[in-house]
């Protein structure tokens, strides 16, 4: 049948045995675009399994070869850009352009791990143990990174491809297995992806990618006592999933609301300019996303203006047409964030355009005078939507950014880097921004969430070295 996607397990694409399939709904026309496997919890009890037999033998697979199964795929994943972006516009309404950059941005992801890797887990350290009080120069200790075992990899959908490979590829060079939970929206991005490491010759059984419904499979995928890592990004699921986790180490990615200050002596093309980029690409739906302005009154008129001109210029429409502005992932989230903006309106909120909404696809809009009794002040809408708060002192903004629950990143613009450097220090979240929007990338750079934004810290290296424990032997001198 058209349309219709095996789920992948030991090296095989297969039917689940419970004879159903979930549908993938294209946000555009909101008609049925795709199907994949409802997968049943004995076929993920078999996965883990497997992927628990085979990742002993991996481990002990040369690093050096790992690295070259990844280079591999990640040429093969660079050559199918075009097929996998055609998913991730049909499944997830991602611009075209955009999503071919997903997937090259994918491929350079994988490459960098297999060097990153080569170069860190190549290396180890030696102590010696007299410099402890006591301690004669008895014993040595040698110590090198070994793999934690099977890690699964549950992946947002607005990255289904990325934010896949950017838990694969740390995971498999430094010797581990790898479960992927794809999300359903985006699902068959993810598994055109898994392709691509299936042609590229991993073992088999290495690779698993598992569909389904999260009611059905996710506790159970979770709870797993096989699955010795969980790397996860996405929304609040996250906050529960670490409740129920066992005592395995955890990465997890949630929300963010990033603030983006702006100061008197900013420069307001560059603030405007990094505010509608940072706001609307993707039409708002990435964690790292400008979530609120705060602006110092005496500039937030021109600052405004500067970004309603802008706004007006977003193309709004279908994805393939490589549209600005293109339709929210699914019919509830779209009605989530017209409930911000009806809350916002009866509060008072001044728009700067008319709401206007056809199907998921909903306008950008610019809230000014956004007051703290709004909902939208605080909650995440991921849609083109942003809210501006006028403020009175710098203060008042650093309060507002550190009253929120999340803490992923926030931004300043400023020309006085004394200042900004200030601000950095005084705001919680894991990273600052100066003079730009906020962004996880370069893929290599340190990533990571305060308070509910999240545990641990993502980026290349700290992912590698996450999924590692240290080992080591001591030599005792006689
Ligand atoms: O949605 C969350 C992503 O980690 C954001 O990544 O800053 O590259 O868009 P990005």
């Amino acid at each position: 049948e058209d349309g219709v996607y095996k789920f992948y397990f030991d090296g095989e694409w297969r039917k689940s045995s419970s004879g159903k399939t979930v549908p993938i709904i294209n946000p555009t026309t909101r008609e049925t675009h795709f199907r994949v496997q409802a997968c049943t919890q004995e076929e993920v009890k078999k996965i883990v399994e497997t992927s628990k037999a085979v990742q002993k033998s991996w481990a002990k697979t040369p690093l050096w070869k790992r690295a070259e199964l990844l280079h591999k795929a990640a040429a093969i994943l660079k050559e199918h850009k075009a097929p996998i972006a055609e998913c991730l516009v049909k499944e997830i309404a991602k611009p075209a352009k955009d999503a071919v950059t997903e997937v090259v941005r994918s491929g350079d992801l994988v490459s960098y791990c297999a060097e990153e890797g080569v170069r860190i887990l190549g290396e180890g350290q030696f102590l010696v143990s007299d410099s402890f009080p006591g301690n004669e120069r008895t014993k040595y200790c040698l110590t090198s990174k070994i793999p934690l075992g099977v890690v699964l990899a549950i992946p947002p959908f607005n990255y289904p491809v990325n934010l896949a490979v950017s838990k694969i590829a740390p995971a498999l060079i430094a010797g581990n297995s790898l479960v992927l939970k794809p999300p359903t929206q985006g699902a068959v991005a993810a598994l055109h992806m898994v392709h691509c490491f299936h042609l590229a010759g991993f073992p088999k059984g290495l690779i698993s990618c598992v569909t389904g419904k999260g009611s059905e499979i996710g506790d159970f995928l979770t709870m797993h006592p096989g699955i010795n890592c969980i790397s996860f990004t996405g929304g609040d699921t996250g906050i529960a999933i670490s409740k129920k986790a066992g005592m395995v180490p955890l990465q997890m990615e949630l929300g963010g609301k990033d603030g983006c200050i702006i100061l008197e002596d900013a420069d307001l093309d560059l603030a405007a300019a990094n505010i509608v980029k940072g706001g609307f690409s993707y039409s708002g739906q990435r964690c790292t996303a400008v979530k609120v302005v705060l602006v110092m009154e005496s500039v937030a008129n021109t600052l405004v203006e500067k970004v309603q001109a802008k706004v007006a210029k977003l193309s709004v429409g279908r994805p393939e047409d490589d549209c600005d502005i293109t339709p929210v992932v699914t019919e509830s989230s779209a009605n989530f964030i017209e409930g911000l903006v009806m809350d916002a309106k009866e509060k008072g909120a001044t728009f700067c355009q008319e709401y206007k909404r056809e199907g998921n696809l909903i306008w950008p809009l610019l809230l000014d005078n956004v007051r703290p009794d709004m909902r939208i002040a605080w909650e995440e809408p991921f849609g083109p939507v942003l809210p501006v708060i006028r403020i009175n002192s710098v203060e008042e903004g650093i309060n507002h950014c550190n009253a929120s629950n999340f803490g992923l990143q926030g931004c300043v613009f400023t020309r006085d880097i004394n200042k900004a450097i200030l601000i950095s220090d005084a705001m919680e979240t894991g990273t600052v921004q100066i003079n730009s929007a906020p962004a996880r990338g370069p893929d290599h750079f340190p990533f990571q969430g305060l308070k509910d934004s999240g545990i641990g810290s993502q980026g290349i290296t700290n992912s590698i070295n996450m999924m590692t424990k240290t080992k080591s032997t001591v030599i005792n001198l006689p």
